[in-house]
C-alpha cells in the first residue's frame, strides 16, 4: 500500500482527493489545523504551515500532494506570503527527507494574460498579480530543492475547478438563487473549467504514471467564456440570468487580484494531460449537470 501526504486535505479540493486516493487504496496522512477533520478517516497530524517546526515524526511517504494555500480572496500580502510561500518552505523543510515524490498545486494564473491564443505548457510564465507572483515563488522553491535532494516533483496548474462545494457553490449557486451574482466585466473573457473529479483524477493519474520533471495544464476540452458558463448553470438550477457589475466595484468587493484573475481570458489546452488521463467531463455541459445533482442529493439545491 502506497503511502501519501495531503495538505489542504479539508479543503474543496483536498477533500475530494482524500476520498479518491482512499478508493484507490492509499494509506493517507494529512496535515490539518487545530479543530479540523477529514471528511473521510485519515492519518491527521495536526500542524499549520506556518509553523517552521513541522513534524510528521517516523512517517515517511511515497508522495506529498500540496494543496493547503489561501486563495486570491485573501487580499493582504503579508499573510498570502506566509502561507503560501514560507508555508510551503516549512512544509519541504519538514518532509524533504521522508518522501520520495511532491506534487505541487497551483493555478493558470502563472501564465499571465496570453490574449486570445491558446497556451500550452511551453508557454512562459508570467505573472501578473501578488497571488500569483508568491504561488510561482513557491512552485520555483520546490522545483530547485527537490532536484537537489532527488526528490521527483510535478506541478499540476488547474484551470478554475467547479463542484459542489468551493466558490461554485458558495459564490455562485447561493448567489445565483438569491439573485444577488453579477458578472464582472460583463463576462465577456474566455475561462478553463475543470470538474473537481477531473482535477483530482489528473492528479493521481500524473503520480501514477510517474510524470515527473514535468508541468501539467489541467483544464476540460471546452474554453468558455464566463457568461456562458454563468447561464448555463442559472438555466440548470431555474435562475435567472445574472446582469454585470463594472471591474471596479467588483475589485472594491473582491480585491483586485481575485478580479484580475478572473477577468483574464485564458483558453489552455489540455493534450499534455490527456496522453495520461482521460477526462470524465470533457466539457461544462456534462459536468455541471452532474454537479447539480449531486448538491440535489445532498438537499443543498
Ligand atoms: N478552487 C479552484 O478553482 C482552484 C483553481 C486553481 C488552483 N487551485 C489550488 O488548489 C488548491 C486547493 O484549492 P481549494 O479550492 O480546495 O482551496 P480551499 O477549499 O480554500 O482549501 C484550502 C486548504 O488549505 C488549508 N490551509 C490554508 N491555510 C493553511 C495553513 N496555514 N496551514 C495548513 N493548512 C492550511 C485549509 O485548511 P482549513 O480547512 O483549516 O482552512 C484547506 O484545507 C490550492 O492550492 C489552490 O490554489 C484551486
Amino acid at each position: 500500500m502506497e503511502s501519501v501526504l495531503v495538505t489542504g486535505a479539508t479543503g474543496f479540493i483536498g477533500s475530494r482527493l482524500v476520498e479518491i486516493l482512499k478508493e484507490r487504496n492509499y494509506n493517507i496522512t494529512t496535515l490539518v489545523r487545530p479543530g479540523k477533520h477529514t471528511k473521510i478517516e485519515t492519518s491527521e497530524v495536526v500542524g499549520d504551515l506556518t509553523d517552521s517546526n513541522l513534524e510528521f515524526g517516523d512517517k515517511t511517504f511515497d508522495c506529498v500532494f500540496h494543496l493547503a494555500s489561501h486563495t486570491p480572496l485573501e487580499k493582504n500580502v503579508k499573510v498570502l506570503e506566509k502561507v503560501n510561500l514560507e508555508g510551503t518552505k516549512n512544509l519541504f523543510k519538514a518532509i524533504q527527507d521522508k518522501t520520495k515524490s511532491m506534487i505541487y498545486i497551483s493555478g493558470l494564473g502563472v501564465y499571465g494574460n496570453p490574449g486570445e491564443s491558446t497556451i500550452d505548457e511551453t508557454h512562459p510564465y508570467n505573472p501578473d498579480t501578488n497571488f500569483v507572483k508568491i504561488r510561482l515563488d513557491a512552485q520555483k522553491f520546490l522545483e530547485e530543492e527537490c532536484k537537489e535532494k532527488g526528490i521527483n516533483f510535478a506541478t499540476v496548474h488547474f484551470g478554475d475547478v467547479y463542484g459542489a462545494e468551493g466558490w461554485f457553490y458558495e459564490m455562485l449557486i447561493k448567489r445565483l438563487q438569491k439573485k444577488s451574482f453579477r458578472l464582472p466585466g460583463g463576462g465577456k473573457y474566455f475561462k478553463g473549467f475543470v470538474n473537481v473529479d477531473d482535477a483530482v483524477g489528473s492528479t493521481i493519474a500524473v503520480y501514477e504514471n510517474k510524470g515527473f520533471g514535468e508541468s501539467y495544464i489541467v483544464a476540460d476540452s471546452t474554453p468558455v467564456t464566463f457568461k456562458e458558463f454563468v447561464n448555463f448553470t442559472a438555466d440548470q438550477i431555474g435562475a435567472k440570468h445574472p446582469g454585470n457589475v463594472p471591474n471596479f466595484l467588483a475589485k472594491a468587493a473582491l480585491g483586485s487580484d481575485l478580479i484580475k484573475l478572473l477577468t483574464t481570458s485564458m483558453k489552455a489546452s489540455n493534450q499534455k494531460i490527456s496522453k495520461i488521463y482521460q477526462f470524465k467531463f470533457p466539457s461544462y455541459k456534462e459536468g455541471i449537470p452532474s454537479v447539480i445533482s449531486e448538491l440535489k442529493s445532498k438537499n443543498l439545491l
